[in-house]
């Protein structure tokens, strides 16, 4: 892939450098997306497993997704886009990585700096108290519960929810102080989170889409790279060895 000389130049002087990712970067990896040909939501309602309506009224159900799900993240690896990520940290004083991913990968592949916006699907709270559960939780009467007689649920975001608020502040403070803002593997759709797409660009942030396809964010993009991430991203450390050397 031909890299334009913008953004090489760009590359030459950014200090701080934004990984905002979504679905997409864990496609590599095995992980379905949500939209698109293979999207989960072409056959599955997030209105009936992703919501809290549905987890009160069918709490078993909903944990039967999230532990199918858990089981895909488990036979999985973080992949070479996620792993050139992390070795942008030898090339730039500050790299963040804010994702809408539940999946951990970020984290298994060593990024130093993650603002997770949906939450992550291997930790668990308490509807009733609050209380954090991590690691491996107990189904034998077909639903986790609590010491205190509460649910236990995933911690992530489901649809009409908030995100954690020091996240998304986190992050948007990122946005507004970052050099270059990287868009990877996201429809950028789902709000508040896109919205940082638009924080980046008005703060003056030099904006680069990764993604096989054009997005909403596309027209936003001072660059746009087509091709998948797990490629894409190699490309770029390539790159980076070369200017920064
Ligand atoms: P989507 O499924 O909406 O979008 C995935 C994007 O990844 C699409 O734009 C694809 O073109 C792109 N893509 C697929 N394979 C790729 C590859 N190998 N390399 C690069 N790009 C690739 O996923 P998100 O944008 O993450 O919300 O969706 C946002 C939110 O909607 C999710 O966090 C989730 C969902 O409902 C919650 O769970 C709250
Ligand atoms: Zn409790």
């Amino acid at each position: 892939m031909e890299i334009p000389s913008e953004l090489i130049e760009q590359l030459k002087t950014a200090k701080s450098v934004i990984f905002f990712s979504g679905a997409g970067i864990s496609a590599e990896s095995g992980i379905p997306t949500f939209r698109g040909k293979d999207g989960i939501w072409n056959k599955l309602r997030p209105e009936e497993l992703a919501n809290f309506d549905a987890f009160m009224r069918n709490p078993q159900l909903v944990w039967e997704w999230y532990n199918y799900r858990k089981s895909i993240v488990h036979q999985s690896k973080p992949n070479a886009g996620h792993l050139a990520i992390v070795e942008m940290e030898k090339y730039f004083v500050n790299v963040i990585v804010i994702t809408q991913n539940v999946d951990n990968l970020h984290r298994r592949a060593g990024s130093k700096t993650i603002y997770e916006l949906h939450g992550n699907i291997e930790r668990n709270f308490c509807i009733k108290c609050k209380k954090r559960y991590d690691g491996e939780l107990d189904f034998k009467d077909g639903i986790p519960k609590c010491k205190c007689g509460g649910l236990i649920r995933p911690d992530v975001v489901w649809f009409g929810e908030f995100l954690p608020a020091d996240q998304f502040q986190l992050s948007e403070k990122a946005a507004r102080n970052c050099d270059m803002f990287f868009i990877v593997g996201t429809s950028a759709i789902v709000y508040p989170a896109a919205s940082l797409v638009h924080v980046a660009k008005s703060n003056g942030a030099f904006l680069v889409e990764v993604n096989i396809e054009e997005t909403e964010a596309s027209s936003l993009a001072d660059v746009s790279l087509f091709g998948e991430s797990g490629k894409v991203l190699p490309q770029i450390i390539e790159l980076l060895k070369l200017i920064k050397s």
